[in-house]
């Protein structure tokens, strides 16, 4: 039993020299922009008071929030960390219990934020597909311009220690784990997690950590936006403008989205997405291979694995695990040093 039940991921934390900079690529992202006490918050449509806060400084990845239901999660998970409940200094205030994971990021459990209703709903097109008509008598005419970003979805960690990493998290807000990763029969990689909400279906991965050649870090943050159109207008906008695109357009197959990867002016990768597979509870979980998390059921393929002299997923899959194992082994021979 975990001391408290995650109910969404409510932020990313970055610094970055140049706010006015990071604002301008938001907004052509497509967030809502707006600066409170020298930090600039980007939010969705979301109605919540914020996704995505950066602070001035050097430019880096600083930590995530996760949602909790109520203050009595904050106060079990203080009681449980020797922690204290504070209120939340940002949009929406509430109150929050800071931690670090065992990589260090900063984790902000938040509960109890004033949620409003300035939020601009994206009414849907109605997509009409060969077995269903939800467009009648009505033509499509979209204007362009950036993505209508509504939430942010997940975060990808890279992680020193998978395993170790995992227990921090489940223990602490009671991640499922959707697909876990194995780079070799026996030899995990990672997992996408999602939030344990029940019979309430939610997204196939709220935060997925991988432990990945490289070591510990930021990998992406995701963003969901109003739907396919507005993905692919989002991807015309950025690209016009001239934004570093990392991967897309495609579906994945794990979580089944389709993506668009860009990278913001210091290289972190913020994503967006449509189309997720939503899960509950005792939908269970399952193994997956670094194909599966890898590969593409249809569009760009994943950068480093495209081309003719590109590595197989096999061969990728081998080096991974021969990571991990090496890994594994350095730690072992340091603990009976020690
Ligand atoms: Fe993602």
């Amino acid at each position: 039993m975990s001391i408290t039940r995650v109910e969404d991921i409510g932020h990313v934390r970055f610094a970055a020299p140049d706010l006015a900079e990071m604002r301008r690529f938001l907004e052509e992202f497509g967030l809502s922009c707006f600066e409170r006490d020298g930090r600039l918050y980007g939010r969705g449509s979301d109605d919540a008071p914020f996704a995505h806060v950066t602070e001035r400084g050097e430019a880096a990845f600083l930590g995530l929030g996760l949602r909790l239901a109520d203050r009595e999660s904050l106060e079990r998970l203080a009681d449980s960390e020797g922690a204290r409940v504070e209120p939340f200094d940002a949009p929406g205030g509430g109150w929050v219990v800071r931690l670090r994971d065992p990589d260090g990021n900063a984790v902000e459990a938040v509960a109890g934020q004033a949620w409003d209703e300035a939020g601009a709903h994206v009414p849907e097109s109605g997509f009409n597909s060969a077995a269903l008509r939800r467009r009648l008598r009505s033509a499509v005419r979209l204007a362009q311009g950036p993505s209508r970003v509504r939430r942010l979805g997940h975060a990808v960690l890279n992680v020193a220690d998978f395993r170790r990493s995992e227990r921090w998290y489940k223990e602490r807000f009671g991640f499922i784990t959707s697909d876990e990763i194995e780079a070799a029969p026996g030899v995990a990689l990672g997992a996408f997690m999602r939030c344990d909400r029940g019979d309430q279906p939610t997204d196939h991965h709220t935060l997925f950590l991988a432990q990945l050649p490289g070591g510990p870090g930021f990998n992406h943050a995701a963003f969901e936006v109003a739907g396919l159109d507005d993905l692919m207008l989002g991807h015309a906008h950025l690209k016009a403008r001239g934004r570093n695109a990392a991967w897309g357009v495609g579906r994945h197959k794990l979580g089944s989205q389709i993506f668009d990867y860009w990278k913001d002016p210091w290289g972190h990768e913020l994503e967006h997405w449509t189309d997720g597979d939503l899960f509950t509870a005792e939908d269970g979980s399952n193994k997956a291979t670094v194909r599966d998390m890898l590969d593409v059921q249809w569009g760009s393929p994943f950068p480093a694995l495209a081309g003719k002299r590109a590595p197989s997923f096999e061969n990728v899959g081998r080096l991974m695990a021969f990571n991990i194992r090496l890994r594994q082994l350095f730690r072992r021979g340091r603990k009976e040093v020690a």
